[in-house]
């Protein structure tokens, strides 16, 4: 099989690149591993930042966000049992955000992609790359894959047929975090930060009427709480937890319990409770590979970063890398240019630490810290103090939350 670029992943980063290439007529072939149900299915963020929004539009796959998604204005920092404001588009001329849930806009984006021919083939793993640094980069895979959490990883049918191989112009390394793209680049040429966090993220979904109007964030000496939201029907809710506990040893009436806590407030208003249908535990990491390109292979979103979920920043940076990456091949494809394709891991690393700078700073701010004697959490309640008190504070957490226009 021969393309012109081969999309390693189909989640966000490598959907919206497609659709962008699409657009410039230029051919892709995405492989993704996960079934397409399982694809859609799979629940993770919801806020999409105005550019995100801006860009889906344009790429005419916006419908149903528009209909279904909720706009937002504004966030809540909830704190020593009272909720404070923060005004984002009142802050930032105007900007907002939508909450629709990232399996929607995957689902939207997946059926625009097969309805304009593709293609697009799930199940399928890439099981490695050769000649990245030739003409004609190749990408190995294998139909008839599926992810076995429990054996630890990609498992095939044993009506699996023998692998294939797809030849490219270049590559692009959609495929996450614990993808073959990133590994593909030597390990002496990558240099790769990370920070884990001694807790993770306890996340349901419940059917409930919204318990609030905005999201809200709070500290609460038992850790961090965020109330979200997906729909009039639907809320997701998170807490702070043990990143090794297990969603079993949780009944509904305990999480309950747990959430209830966290965000009581002065005036006792308490969060609306209905059926749990999901639990999950987010674990939380911090991440950035430098570079993220490697002669003609480029990774965009997870798979070269990942940043801690407090500032609901992951999908909107993944989007930035591959809007970057569609422009620089454009540029290629048109005229030869190799300049945007070159400056391609310097603009988007520089990116990456800026949203890893924010996320880190959100965190540290809303979590509790296990082994704190009391010192950080009060530290804690007076920047919260500030950021809530503070036009210029509360500025700086609104432009960084709602995002800015997309560069030139
Ligand atoms: C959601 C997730 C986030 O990480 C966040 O900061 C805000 C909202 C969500 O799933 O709705």
């Amino acid at each position: 099989m021969r393309t012109q670029v081969g999309i390693v992943g189909g989640g966000p980063a490598g959907l919206v690149l497609s659709h962008l290439l699409d657009r410039q007529g230029i051919e892709s072939v995405v492989l993704e591993l996960r079934s397409r149900d399982r694809l859609e299915s799979e629940v993770r963020a919801g806020v999409l930042e105005q550019a995100t929004v801006d860009l889906l539009n344009e790429l005419g796959v916006g419908r149903r966000m528009e209909r279904e998604g909720a706009v937002h204005h504004g966030i809540e920092l909830r704190f020593d049992r009272k909720g404070h404001r923060i005004p984002l588009s009142d802050l930032t001329a105007g900007r907002e955000i939508v909450l629709y849930g990232q399996h929607e806009v995957v689902k939207d984006l997946v059926e625009a992609r097969l309805a304009a021919g593709g293609p697009m083939i799930f199940e399928a793993a890439a099981t490695s790359m050769h000649d990245l640094d030739t003409t004609t980069p190749r990408i190995r895979f294998r139909r008839g894959a599926y992810l076995d959490l429990e054996a630890g990883g990609i498992r095939f049918r044993e009506d699996a047929e023998e692998e294939e191989e797809l030849t490219c112009d270049f590559i692009a390394g959609c495929d996450g975090f614990f993808g073959v793209s990133r590994p593909s680049i030597p390990e002496r040429l990558r240099t790769e930060y990370e920070r884990t966090y001694p807790y993770g993220w306890f996340g349901v979904l419940v059917e409930a009427p919204p318990s609030s109007e905005e999201l809200i964030y709070t500290l609460h000496e038992r850790g961090f709480a965020l109330i979200s939201t997906r729909s009039a029907e639907i809320q997701r809710m998170y807490f702070q937890c043990d990143p090794k506990d297990s969603t079993d040893r949780w009944s509904d009436e305990q999480i309950w319990e747990e959430l209830q806590a966290r965000t009581e407030t002065i005036d006792s208003t308490s969060l609306n409770e209905g059926p749990i249908l999901e639990k999950t535990i987010v674990p939380m990491r911090s991440f950035v590979c430098d570079p993220m390109q490697h002669g003609r292979l480029f990774l965009a979103g997870d798979a070269a970063h990942i940043v801690t979920p407090t500032g609901a920043k992951g999908m909107n940076l993944a989007v930035r890398d591959v809007r970057n990456l569609a422009e620089a091949l454009a540029a290629w494809y048109e005229t030869g240019k190799t300049s945007l394709l070159d400056s391609y891991s310097d603009v988007c690393v520089r990116r990456a630490w800026k949203a890893q700078r924010f996320s880190w700073w959100m965190t540290s701010m809303l979590h509790r810290h296990p082994d704190d004697d009391g010192f950080q959490y009060n530290l804690q309640l007076a920047e919260l103090g500030y950021v809530t008190s503070s036009e210029a504070a509360a500025t700086s957490l609104a432009e960084n939350y709602v995002g800015q226009a997309f560069e030139e």
